[in-house]
């Protein structure tokens, strides 16, 4: 039996209906339950529930975006680094694996010496390294608190090692986006912001994500830290010149001046625009499709939030689709 941590979020309602489609069992915890004083508690349960495997899901991402988090630095912190260092006691007590999603966003800019951050690399966008914005150096102290930690080796770049063997799987995930229009799709923000930062980033089709990350389980890859992103980048005019050669949406794109003018207008706290490498995950023997195809897949097939809600939205959306909290 699986457990899955946060399956009524965005990401871990994917990962539920990836499990309902291939009939494999799981069953799901809220993620507030995982803290420290409840840890006694959790293995009793999970041993007699008999999970065999745990993914988490859960995690504070800041509603509508990472600049709530610094308003609730707390939950912010409980979210992204004491919940995963729960996960990984619970489940080295009970000897089983686990997988948490952690994301691409702790780095920023590009690697010096070229080509995509990779999961060796130490962080450079954490509260080790600022400026950050709190979300990305509580998802950076979450890997620590996972093993990882900054080794300088007087290479190019500081490494990000293990501070003995790494014993669950650390997925990265990136923007993500697919064919269903809604506040937490990429693509739909990006059609629905007023003007956009030009930036160049990985991406992650949403449901690749999921498929590969499930992969590393069954597949039994070595246990550590995965960039899960589509392979290559774009940047956010590539983007809209998809969306407008699709038909999706024509309207005049108008985009910042500078990303100063971004920080200044639109923006409390710095945002991770960085390009993350994938060497790793298909040398595990893991293949997901470019991000150009993954793109230009999920606008051909693109469903809009009115046809798949009603325009008067009396429908009620599915829990991963959280109309009431769009807030672009
Ligand atoms: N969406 C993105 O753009 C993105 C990008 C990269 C990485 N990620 C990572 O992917 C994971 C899932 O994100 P998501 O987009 O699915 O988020 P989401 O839709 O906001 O769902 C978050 C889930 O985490 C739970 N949660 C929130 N705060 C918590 C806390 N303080 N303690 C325990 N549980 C908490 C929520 O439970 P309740 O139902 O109780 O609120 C919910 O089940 C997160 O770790 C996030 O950092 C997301």
């Amino acid at each position: 039996m699986i457990l899955l941590i946060g399956s009524t979020g965005f990401v871990g309602a994917l990962f539920g209906e990836l499990f309902d489609r291939k009939s494999i069992s799981w069953t799901a915890m809220s993620g507030r339950r995982f803290t420290f004083s409840e840890k006694d508690k959790l293995i009793s349960e999970l041993s007699a529930r008999s999970i065999s495997f745990v993914i988490n899901c859960a995690g504070y991402t800041g509603k509508p975006n990472v600049d709530a988090c610094e308003l609730d630095k707390g939950n912010c912190l409980e979210g992204n680094a004491i919940l995963p260092s729960v996960v990984r006691e619970v489940c080295g007590a009970l000897g089983i694996g686990w997988g948490h999603v952690s994301s691409g966003c702790v780095f920023a800019g590009e690697r010096p010496g070229g080509g995509g951050w990779r999961e060796d690399d130490a962080p450079n966008f954490c509260f080790r390294r600022p400026p950050c914005s709190f979300y990305s150096g509580t998802k950076a102290l979450g890997e620590e608190l996972l093993g990882w930690r900054e080794v300088d080796t007087c290479a190019d770049w500081p490494k990000w090692e293990h501070e003995s063997v790494p014993q669950g799987y650390v997925w990265r995930l990136r923007i993500p986006f697919d064919e269903n229009d809604g506040p937490r799709n990429y693509l739909s923000k990006v059609q629905r912001y007023e003007n956009l930062l030009q930036a160049r980033n990985s991406l992650s089709q949403l449901s690749d994500f999921v498929d590969a990350c499930w992969e590393c389980v069954e597949k039994r890859v070595p246990h550590g830290i995965y960039n899960v992103t589509n392979p290559g980048s774009v940047t956010t005019s590539e983007v809209v010149d998809l969306i407008n050669k699709h038909g999706v949406n024509n309207k005049d794109y108008k985009f910042f001046d500078s990303e100063e003018e971004f920080m200044t207008k639109a923006a409390k706290t710095p945002r991770s625009n960085c390009v993350l490498g994938t060497t790793k995950l298909e040398a595990a023997g893991i293949k997901m499709r470019s991000v150009r195809e993954a793109l230009e897949w999920s606008l051909e097939h693109w469903k809009r939030e009115v046809e798949r809600f009603g325009e008067a939205r009396d429908c009620k959306p599915s829990k991963r689709n959280d109309i009431d909290r769009l807030s672009l």
